[in-house]
Parts: structure tokens; sequence; C-alpha cells
């Protein structure tokens, strides 16, 4: 989906912009830290509990079901429209001895979003982790912005989110996390991506007054912050557009949706109980 018209070398400055940085001395290629904390120090430390992940059927959302699945949380892994994926996704945590389910839902829609937490709980028995992660990013400058693409995009993003938390709010268990993805853009703020920006800004307000409101329930709230990651949220601007972001990091890599998904597993271990509030950059050293 391509819905701004913008010179390459905008859309290139667009999408490293989560990436600038000092310049790695020796460019690497892409190569994921290894989850391994999984089942080290804890042994199934999701044994008992349930994850609902919005937006799971790829990228970070993926990524972060197969390890709460890997790591014995019960997964409701849901999607827009790639129902293939998301089934894939459920059958991989299968084949890890975890159990999941797929459900279709727009979380613009505040229907949709009580009835996929309604089946995780018909499926689970309640919810412990939810990772608020459903989103889109469409990038412009302010002159060659669309209505559409801005309604969609904060449609998704800013309701969506905020129909998602609300639904947290109300049923996430005692103990639980509550997790929204934010951006590294909110430090970088380059031209054409104030609209993007500004929609994942809202997780970091909502996570601050979420944080205040659950912590008497000791549920902790946060929101990780990721800088480029090798998903098709930019590889939808063509894959000429990512060529440059490994030279800009420090580690000389782009980001891959497991480095996400280790730091929100670690937020959701015990260990990360008093880890409130927050945002979590978690971006390989940009900035
Ligand atoms: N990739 C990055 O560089 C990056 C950097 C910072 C922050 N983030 C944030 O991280 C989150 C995940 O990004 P990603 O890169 O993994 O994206 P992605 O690869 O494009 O995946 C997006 C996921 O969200 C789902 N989705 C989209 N709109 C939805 C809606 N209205 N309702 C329900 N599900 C919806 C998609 O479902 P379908 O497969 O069915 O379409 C898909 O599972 C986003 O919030 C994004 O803003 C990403």
């Amino acid at each position: 989906m391509k819905e701004i018209s913008m010179s390459s070398a905008s859309r290139r400055s667009i999408l490293t912009l989560a990436a600038a940085g000092p310049a790695a001395a020796m460019a690497g290629s892409a190569k994921a830290v290894p989850a391994s904390s999984a089942g080290s120090l804890q042994s199934r430390p999701g044994e008992g509990r349930a994850a609902v992940i919005t937006g799971s059927s790829r990228g970070i959302g993926a990524a972060t079901a197969r390890r709460l699945g890997a790591e014995g949380y019960a997964v409701t892994v849901n999607y827009l429209t790639n129902r293939d994926l998301a089934e894939q996704v459920v059958r991989d945590i299968e084949s890890s001895g975890g159990r999941a389910i797929a459900r279709q839902g727009d979380v613009a829609d505040p229907a949709a979003v009580a009835a996929l937490f309604d089946a995780n709980d018909r499926a689970f028995g309640g919810v412990d982790v939810v990772v608020n992660n459903a989103g889109r990013m469409n990038v412009g400058l302010f002159a060659q912005m669309t209505d559409a693409a801005f309604d969609r995009m904060m449609a998704t993003n800013v309701k969506g989110s905020f129909n998602v938390l609300r639904e947290a709010a109300r049923r996430t268990r005692e103990g639980g996390r509550i997790i929204s993805l934010s951006s590294s853009i909110t430090l970088q703020r380059p031209a054409g991506g104030g609209a993007y920006a500004a929609s994942k800004a809202a997780q970091d307000f909502y996570t601050s007054a979420l944080a205040k409101e659950l912590a008497g329930r000791q549920i902790s709230v946060n929101a990780v912050a990721p800088g480029a990651v090798d998903t098709q949220l930019l590889r939808q601007h063509g894959d000429a557009a990512l060529a440059g972001i490994p030279a800009m990091t420090p580690h000389g890599r782009i980001g891959l949706p497991e480095d996400i998904a280790n730091v929100i597993a670690a937020l959701c271990s015990n260990d990360g109980q008093w880890i409130h509030g927050q945002v979590v950059f978690a971006n390989g050293g940009i900035g």
C-alpha cells in the first residue's frame, strides 16, 4: 500500500528517520538477538496466563505472539485481513507446545475489539497481557497527505489504540501487563512524519495516564518505542528504501521483529513489574 506520492529521497529520509545516529564503523547484516531468556531463568513463565496481541499476523506482533506462546502464554492472535498468516502464527505456537486462537477484528471498531477480548476470555478464561500493537504508517509531507491516508491511520493508531486500552483497562487481571507500541519517531520528528509521529505520541500519553489508573491493581503499563524494524510497515514503501538504514545505526543493522519481542517479553516477566508508566526506547542506540 502506498498512499502518498513522494520522491525516493524523501521516502528514504522518512524511513531512516528512526535510524539516525552515528554512522556504524562496520555495517553488518541483519541478525536477531536470540530469545535467550525464554525458559532459562523461569520455566515457562507464561504458564496459566493469557495474552491478547493486536495485529499479530505479521511483523512485530507475530514475533511477540510466537515468543509469548513459547513462554507458555495462551495467545489470542488478532489480524485485519491476513487470516492465513494469523493461522500460521497459531500453528507455530501450537507446535512449540502452546495454545493459541486467531480472531479477525478491526481495532478501529469498538464492538470488534470487545468481541476479540470476549473470544479470548471464552477460550482462555481471562487476560493477563495485552499488547496494543496493531498500527499503520502513512507518511508524507503536509502539502501532500490526503484526508483518506490521515483518517485511516488515526482510526487505527489513535482511536484503535484507545478501544484496545479501554478493554484492557476493564479486563486485565491483577498482576498483568499492558504494552503499547509507540515509535522512536517521536524523538526524531522528521519532515514528512508529522502525522504518524502524532499518532504514536498518543501511545505515550495513553500509557502515562493508564499507568496511574491501574497501579492499584498491580498492572504494569508501558510503551515500547522501536526504531526502524524490518517489517511490511516499512517494506510497503519499497525494499530499496531500507537499504541505507544499517549503515546509519550503531549496530550496523536494521532492527528485527524479534528484537522488539525480546523487550516486550522482558516487560512481561516478573522482573519487569517495577517498570511502570514508561516509554522504553528499543532502537539499538539511535539518537
Ligand atoms: N516497523 C517499524 O519500523 C516500527 C517502528 C516503530 C513502531 N512500530 C509500530 O509497531 C507496531 C507493529 O508494526 P509492524 O512493523 O509489525 O507492522 P506490520 O508488519 O505492518 O503489521 C501490522 C499488523 O497490524 C495489523 N493491523 C493493521 N491495521 C489493523 C487494524 N485496523 N485492526 C487490526 N489489526 C490491524 C495487520 O494485520 P493484517 O496482516 O491482517 O493486515 C498486521 O498484523 C505498529 O503499531 C507500528 O506503528 C513499527
